[in-house]
Parts: structure tokens; C-alpha cells; sequence
């Protein structure tokens, strides 16, 4: 298989404001790794490494200062529907529209013609049916998510970045939400990055695992065996999790 996200010896630095004084503060340094169709790599890492800002990058929200990203061998430059970026700590939804109209909305602004039937089929694939008149105030956090999550799907993106998308949320809610993440995957071609501080979180889910180091590079990267496991007394789990957990706790 080919593959199909490429990302090539990227780097971007911030420009700092020092003084009036402009300083770069390099955040992504020299980054490269491959993604094949339908995996879904979790990115790991400490708080402030650079997680974001690379999400950023592939959605080509933010342009590197040097490297390049490929899709399907051509190189991206502009953010388009075919990527979509499920931003951290963000309330996606529309609160003056309600669980049909929010996931509309992307359909309609791309004069997508049939969009009640996409939209009422997304709804079912998050398990909201019977919610479609509820507006969002009305809704739980696990539902928001939901909601949100079937937002980004309803244009069939081929590429959905989650940032740390369920953060916020309680164990059991995550755990639902989770299944719902390798449902989805299991349904469509759908190939995605997912943004963790949670190893547990990343094992569960993840066909590829990438750990970001302090200094903007990606420390460690590896296959997962472990999908869809959380046990401990699975033979080998604890020493990939602390293998994990040694390449983020890095002095
Ligand atoms: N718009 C910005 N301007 C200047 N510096 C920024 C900007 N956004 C982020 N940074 C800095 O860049 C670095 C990386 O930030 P980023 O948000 O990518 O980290 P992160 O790994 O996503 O962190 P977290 O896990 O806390 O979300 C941090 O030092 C942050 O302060
Ligand atoms: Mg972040």
C-alpha cells in the first residue's frame, strides 16, 4: 500500500515579540513520517511540544517555514473539506442551530444537494437518532462530541485531525466515544491523526503511535499491536506502555 499522507522534514518557528524585537522560537524541528490510508496514528507528547501546531500544519491552517506535506503525492498548500481539524478544547457547535442544522451546515455551504438524508445518516452513525431537534445547550458533553464529531464527517473528509478531542469528558464517556471513533474507522475509508496526552487513550485506538519529544522532533514511533486493548495482564501491554511512557517523560 502507498502512502498516503506524507509529511517531509518539516520545521516551523513562531516569531516571538520580544521588545518590539522580533525572535523565531522554533517549535517543529525536522519532523518526517508516513501515514497509509485508513490507519489512525495517535500523537503523543508533552504539553506544549508542538502537537497543535503540527495538526496545524497538515490542515495547512498554518504554513511550515520550511518542509512539505503530501496527500496522495501531491503536495497541500491550502486548507480544503477534504481535511478537517477538530480543534482542542473547542464547543464546535453552532448553540443558535440545532443537532440537523449544525451538521447541515457544511453540507449546505458546499451546496451539497440530498443534505438531509447525509445529514440524518451521520446522525444514526453517532447514535444521536431522536436528537435532531435538540440544540446544543440541551445536549451532554459525550453528545456535544458526538454532534461535533458528525459535523466534521458530514462532507466525508478523508482526513479527520482530533486534538485531544475528548479531554474533558469522564472515563465512561471517553470509553463510549472511543468505540465510536473504531466504528467510524471500521465503516469508512476515513484515515486519522489523533492528539493525546493519554497513553491509554492512544493504545486503544491507534494503528501507528508517535511520540513527540520537548524539542519540537518526534521521539519514538511505532506499530500498535494493542488496539482495542486496556489490560494490563495482556502479555507485553505494560512494557509498551512504559516504553511509551519513558519517550514522553524524557528529562
Ligand atoms: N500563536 C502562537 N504564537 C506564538 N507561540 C505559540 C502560538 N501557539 C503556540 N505557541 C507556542 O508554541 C509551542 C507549541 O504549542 P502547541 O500548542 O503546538 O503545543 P501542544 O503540544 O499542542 O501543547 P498542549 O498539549 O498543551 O496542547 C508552545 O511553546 C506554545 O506556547
Ligand atoms: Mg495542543
Amino acid at each position: 500500500m502507498n502512502d498516503y499522507l506524507e509529511i517531509k522534514n518539516l520545521y516551523f518557528s513562531y516569531n516571538d515579540d520580544n521588545q518590539g524585537i522580533k525572535e523565531p522560537r522554533k517549535v517543529i524541528d525536522n519532523i518526517s513520517f508516513n501515514i497509509q490510508k485508513k490507519s489512525l496514528l495517535c500523537i503523543l507528547g508533552p504539553s506544549g511540544c508542538g502537537k497543535t501546531t503540527l495538526l496545524k500544519i497538515i490542515a495547512s491552517l498554518v504554513p511550515p517555514s520550511a518542509g512539505k506535506v503530501l496527500f496522495d503525492g501531491k503536495v497541500l498548500k491550502n486548507p480544503d473539506a477534504g481535511r478537517i481539524l477538530i480543534f482542542q478544547d473547542d464547543n464546535q457547535l453552532f448553540p443558535w442551530l440545532n443537532v440537523i442544522e449544525n451538521i447541515s451546515m457544511p453540507l449546505r455551504l458546499s451546496n451539497i444537494n440530498g443534505r438531509e438524508k447525509i445529514a440524518l445518516d451521520i446522525i444514526n452513525k453517532v447514535h444521536l437518532t431522536g436528537f435532531e431537534n435538540y440544540y446544543p445547550h440541551r445536549l451532554s458533553g459525550g453528545m456535544k462530541k458526538r454532534a461535533g464529531i458528525a459535523r466534521a464527517l458530514a462532507t466525508s473528509p478523508d482526513l479527520l485531525l482530533m486534538d485531544e478531542p475528548f479531554g474533558s469528558l469522564d472515563a465512561q464517556t471517553r470509553k463510549k466515544l472511543h468505540k465510536l471513533v473504531l466504528e467510524i474507522k471500521e465503516k469508512t475509508d476515513l484515515t486519522v491523526i489523533f492528539v493525546t496526552h493519554d497513553i491509554h487513550e492512544a493504545i486503544f485506538l491507534a494503528t501507528d503511535i508517535a511520540v513527540m519529544g520537548k524539542s519540537g522532533t518526534i521521539a519514538y514511533q511505532t506499530k500498535n499491536n494493542f488496539s482495542g486493548i486496556s489490560d494490563f495482564s495482556v502479555t507485553g501491554f505494560s512494557d509498551f506502555y512504559n516504553k511509551l511512557y519513558s519517550f514522553i517523560d524524557e528529562p
